[in-house]
C-alpha cells in the first residue's frame, strides 16, 4: 500500500523524469516495469542482491522482513549507495537517520556530508506529529509533550482496512431491518449491535478483537515495562529526528498512549505540550503555522475543528492541519493540540520520494 502511494506520488510530481529508474519485485520479476517511467525493462527479482548492487541507490517501501533479509547481504557485497526505506528494522541503528526533511533538513544534509547511507523513514505518527508541531520543537519551545493517538486501521495494513469495513457491514447487516423501522427500540438495537460485536464468527483475525464501534488501545508489540513499542517510537524517534539524541541535557520528554481507532487512513492525535516559555497563543500559532508549508492552523472554534480538523477532511492531503489549540487549567506554560494527518502520505510515502530529490540535487 505504501508502495503505490510512493509510485502515485512519484508519477504525480513528475519525479520518473529526473532519474534513471529500474523496478524490482519480490514476487513478479520478469513482468512488465510501470509503463508511465520511459525506458524502463521488465521488472527484475528485488532478491537479486547482485543486480541490486549496481544501482547508486535503492529505495524500497516493501517493509521490514525484506530489509532485514536483503539490506545485511547487499551491504556485505561492499555496496556504498544510499538505502532508502519506511521499515523500522534499520531507524534506530545510529548508522541511520529518520528522514522528513521539513522538519530535519540540517540533520539529513549533515548526514550526507558525514557520509551516512541509511535514511529510513519515520513512525508514520511520530511524522505526522512533526510535520504540524515541529515549529515548536525546532524553536527550543517544547519541555516535554504527551500524545494520545487516534490511529486509522491503514497503519496496520490493506487487509486491516478491509476488515474494518467488513466488520462495519457485519453489524450493519445484523440490525438493519430494525433500523429501518422508526418504532424499533434503540436498546434492542443496542443488544444486537453488541451481540453481533461478540460473535465469534465475524472476522477480527487482523487486529485481533472487533475495531468496529470500537477502540484498542494497545498498537504495536508489548514491551513488557508496560510500554506498546508504538508508545516507545514516540519519544525516540521524535527526538532522533531533532537530533535531540545526540547531544547531553537534550532530550525531550515524549510520551503518550496509542490507540487505534475506525478511522481508514489518517492518524490523529490529542497532545498536552508544556512549553518552555509562557509564548502568547497567537505567537505559537504562527510559529506552527509558518515552520513549514503544510502545517495549517485551525482555528479553536466548533465550526472550524468539524470542517477541517478531522480524518475524513485531512485524508488525501499532504496538509496537516493543527488545531484546538489553547492553554489549559493547568497554567500560561501548558498548551494543548490536535492533529491529524494522512498517514500513507506524511506518515510513509512523502518523506521518501523527497529523500530521493534531495540525494539526486533535485530538492
Ligand atoms: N505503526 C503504525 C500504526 C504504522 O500501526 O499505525 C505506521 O508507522
Amino acid at each position: 500500500m505504501v508502495g503505490s502511494v510512493l509510485m502515485q506520488r512519484m508519477r504525480d510530481e513528475r519525479d520518473f523524469s529526473l532519474i534513471n529508474p529500474v523496478f524490482f519485485s519480490t514476487s513478479n520479476a520478469g513482468g512488465r516495469a510501470p509503463s508511465f517511467a520511459e525506458g524502463t525493462s521488465a521488472l527484475q527479482d528485488a532478491y537479486d542482491v547482485e543486480a541490486l548492487a549496481k544501482l547508486p541507490i535503492i529505495v524500497t517501501a516493501q517493509g521490514g522482513g525484506y530489509t532485514a533479509e536483503v539490506y545485511p547481504k547487499l551491504r556485505s557485497t561492499g555496496w556504498d549507495g544510499l538505502w532508502i526505506d519506511a521499515a523500522s528494522t534499520l531507524r534506530m541503528e545510529t548508522s541511520s537517520i529518520i528522514v522528513l526533511d521539513p522538519v530535519n533538513r540540517d540533520v539529513i544534509d549533515a548526514g550526507l556530508s558525514r557520509g551516512v547511507r541509511d535514511f529510513i523513514g519515520g513512525n508514520c505518527t511520530v511524522s505526522c506529529m512533526l510535520m504540524g508541531l515541529g515549529g515548536l520543537f525546532r524553536n527550543g519551545l517544547v519541555e516535554w509533550g504527551t500524545s494520545m493517538t487516534y490511529q486509522a486501521a491503514s497503519g496496520g495494513g490493506a487487509r486491516h482496512m478491509r476488515e474494518l469495513l467488513n466488520q462495519f457491514g457485519a453489524i450493519h447487516g445484523a440490525v438493519a431491518p430494525n433500523l429501518d423501522d422508526p418504532a424499533s427500540a434503540i436498546l434492542a438495537i443496542d443488544q444486537a449491535v453488541l451481540a453481533q460485536q461478540r460473535n465469534p464468527g465475524m472476522d477480527a483475525s487482523q487486529f485481533g478483537v472487533p475495531l468496529a464501534g470500537s477502540v484498542i488501545p494497545w498498537i504495536d508489540a508489548d514491551l513488557g515495562n508496560g510500554m506498546s513499542r508504538e508508545e516507545w517510537k514516540a519519544g525516540a524517534e521524535t527526538n532522533k529526528i531533532l537530533g535531540t539524541d545526540a547531544a547531553d541535557g537534550a532530550w525531550i520528554p515524549f510520551d503518550g498512549l496509542c490507540v487505534r481507532i475506525g478511522a481508514m487512513r489518517s492518524h490523529s492525535q490529542a497532545l498536552t505540550l508544556k512549553l518552555t516559555e509562557d509564548v502568547p497563543l497567537a505567537e505559537i500559532e504562527q510559529i506552527i503555522d509558518a515552520d513549514n508549508a503544510w502545517a495549517t492552523v485551525v482555528p479553536n472554534t466548533k465550526e472550524a475543528t468539524m470542517a477541517g480538523l478531522t480524518p475524513v477532511a485531512a485524508t488525501g492531503s499532504l496538509t496537516v492541519p493543527v488545531g484546538r489549540l489553547r492553554k489549559m487549567e493547568m497554567g500560561p506554560q501548558y498548551l494543548s493540540a490536535f492533529t491529524v494527518g494522512d498517514q500513507l502520505l506524511w506518515g510513509a510515502a512523502e518523506p521518501l520520494r523527497r529523500m530521493l530529490l534531495i540525494a539526486t540535487g533535485n530538492l
